[in-house]
């Protein structure tokens, strides 16, 4: 087989990256003094805020018989699992009161820990680390300290508007980013007629550069049947707009625009929750439209159309990944795809050898395709 047709098997089931942050739910899903179910990479979680208002995020099983802790109760400060009445603190998980014990028993409370992950928050959602699974069978310690904080939302000015997406899918993550970055499918998923039509579509040329556990398309002008050019021309001229799209591992896509003062991004991310479902987060950072009263509105409209039209497509698809077809995939458009499962491979190569990650991309490169 050439190097060309990466079907799907290649990545057969849809490996989740371990050792990174992922955004775990929106902020506002998650009141003062309630418990909150979560699932990310298979990984069931209780996540919750304690008395201050701050987050925090535990596997939801308790270490002495599994009862889900998010059964239990939460009083701000310390959770009680609803079997035995095991006390713990919600950061650290550490266990801090065993009812059953007797005065004269001596076990160590304080040694016991439920299993906590580090969190963090902004931009309107909890981030939770996702560490590389411990040995089997070894009991919880303090959570692990993230080598670097989580992901944010890109800003350049000290105002603005902040909104957020979310949509599950029953696809894996593999398709689900693959999708996310994919060229190809603009004009036949995403018409509309304020918008644009198949008829629109032209030949493109997109610089493309390596970046650390990643890829940028470089600084360009948005296409004219873009969505942030049409949105961006009304603010200034329209040689004057510039954007520039990132990925990185695990699953992070960024965008910024800019226009003189005017700015526009977004972060979007497409996180694993099964082996087969995923979930795509868009969370969008602007500061045009702060004076035009309908501005976010008309915003948000525009990005949940793309992300329901994504949604549906690939429910759509999921059909007919179930038995397995042979996929392929094509250059130049499917590139960005290719370097996805590269990059995925030198990430683990690396991990399993220990080993400097190899770049898959040696240096800049064009690519050229229809959309
Ligand atoms: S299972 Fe939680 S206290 Fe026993
Ligand atoms: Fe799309």
């Amino acid at each position: 087989m050439n190097s060309f047709a990466i079907p799907q098997r290649q990545t057969p089931d849809a490996e989740m990256l371990f050792g990174f942050w992922y955004r775990a739910l929106p902020s506002e899903r998650v009141r003062h003094n309630r418990l909150q179910k979560a699932l990310l990479l298979e990984i069931p979680l209780v996540i919750g805020r304690d008395a201050h208002g701050r987050a925090f995020a535990l596997r939801d099983a308790c270490p002495h018989r599994g009862m889900p802790l998010s059964c239990g109760a939460f009083d701000g400060q310390q959770l009680e699992c609803s079997y035995h009445g095991w006390k713990f603190e919600p950061h650290s998980g550490q266990c801090q009161l065993i009812p059953s014990l007797t005065a004269d028993q001596k076990l160590r409370v304080d040694r016991i820990y439920a299993r906590a992950l580090a969190c963090a928050e902004h931009d309107d959602y909890i981030w939770v680390f996702v560490p590389e699974p411990g040995p089997a069978g070894a009991g919880a310690t303090r959570a692990e300290e993230p080598p670097v904080p989580a992901p944010r939302v890109p800003s350049f000015s000290p105002n603005y508007k902040l909104a957020y997406l979310s949509a599950e899918m029953p696809v894996n993550v593999d398709h689900g980013i693959i999708g996310l970055m994919d060229p190809a499918h603009g004009p036949f998923v995403h018409q509309a007629w304020w918008w644009r039509s198949r008829h629109s579509i032209h030949e493109k040329q997109k610089a493309f550069e390596p970046i650390p556990n990643g890829f940028r398309m470089s600084a360009h002008t948005p296409s004219s049947n873009s969505a942030p050019y049409k949105l961006l021309r009304f603010y200034g001229a329209a040689e004057a707009i510039t954007t520039t799209i990132d990925f990185v591992l695990p699953n992070l896509r960024s965008e910024t625009i800019r226009a003189g003062k005017f700015w526009f991004s977004s972060l979007t991310t497409v996180t694993p929750i099964t082996r087969n479902r995923c979930r795509i987060d868009v969370v969008a950072a602007w500061n045009i439209f702060r004076w035009l009263p309908f501005g976010p509105e008309l915003l948000k409209f525009v990005f949940a159309k793309f992300v329901e039209q994504d949604r549906r497509t690939m429910e759509l698809q999921a059909e007919g990944l179930k038995h397995d077809p042979h996929l392929m995939l094509i250059d130049d458009a499917d590139r960005p795809a290719k370097w996805y499962f590269q990059l995925k491979q030198a990430y683990l190569d690396a991990r399993r050898t220990g080993g400097e990650m190899r770049h898959p991309i040696p240096g800049p490169v064009t690519l050229k395709w229809r959309s």
